[in-house]
């Protein structure tokens, strides 16, 4: 694993430097694969960053989008991260329809909906017997309770191995969310962390001693690149940043 670590003064900062990013590594994929796979974030941090994707010019029929967790409501409902990534970003560029791949959240049984993901992404991209397929890039953020993409503290997600999908719980409500292995196998995962509210996690989430089922995004190390992305008023008062 390859970890970067940078504060940047704030949010607009974190914004145009994953953008940079992002467009770097969307280029370096598209020029060696021929394509760039992206998993996208919910919450409210990334949304001006889909914004601003929006704005700029990328072969998008190079580009496949997924999401690494959603909240199970219809795409049309006010918390989805579909949704939110339509409106900001994708209703705005070319990319083909085909190629713009969301977390179904229609069965009665969100498990049945989480399976039914985990084979969509099995049957594209075709891993070998055993394996897990490599996203290019993953955006995550963090709750301020530490939880990343729908891996909640203390919940039966954090220890699903053995698949792509699975269901996440927050506090009782269902979501669909990546595994940390399958988060893990990516060729980089970039977080972007924001405000006051997340130093407490991130103050465990970087020590030595911290527990990955109370603070979930210690769970994520990449086989690739690990970006972390951090205003200064979250990292202030991080002990392992200062
Ligand atoms: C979600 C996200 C979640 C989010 C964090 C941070 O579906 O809510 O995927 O993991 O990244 O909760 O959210 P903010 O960016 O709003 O702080």
């Amino acid at each position: 694993m390859d970890r970067h670590i940078q504060v940047l003064p704030d949010k607009g900062a974190i914004i145009q430097t994953a953008l940079q990013l992002i467009l770097e590594r969307a280029q370096a994929a598209i020029a060696q694969r021929g394509r760039f796979t992206i998993a996208l974030a919910g919450g409210g941090t990334p949304k001006p960053l889909y914004e601003a994707l929006a704005q700029q010019s990328l072969p998008w029929d190079k580009v496949w989008i997924f999401w690494g967790d959603e909240r199970y409501v219809p795409p049309t409902h006010p918390d989805s991260n579909e949704g939110m990534a339509r409106q900001a970003w994708l209703n705005h560029v070319p990319i083909p329809a085909e190629q713009i791949v969301p977390m179904p959240t229609d069965a009665d049984d969100p498990a049945i909906a989480a399976q039914r993901h985990n084979q969509q992404l099995l049957d594209l991209f075709q891993p070998p017997a055993g394996t897990m397929p490599s996203l290019d890039l993953i955006l995550l953020g963090i709750g301020d309770d530490g939880h990343t993409a729908s891996l909640f503290p203390h919940s039966a997600a954090l220890t699903v191995s053995d698949r792509l999908v699975t269901v996440g719980n927050k506090d009782g409500q269902p979501r669909i969310t990546f595994t940390a292995p399958f988060i893990n196998q990516a060729a980089t995962v970039l977080f972007l962390v924001a405000g006051a509210s997340k130093q407490a996690a991130l103050t465990e989430i970087f020590s030595d001693t911290g527990d990955d089922a109370v603070y979930p995004a210690r769970l994520i190390r990449p086989q690739g690149e690990l970006w972390w992305l951090l205003d200064t008023a979250a990292a202030q008062g991080v002990p392992s940043l200062l």
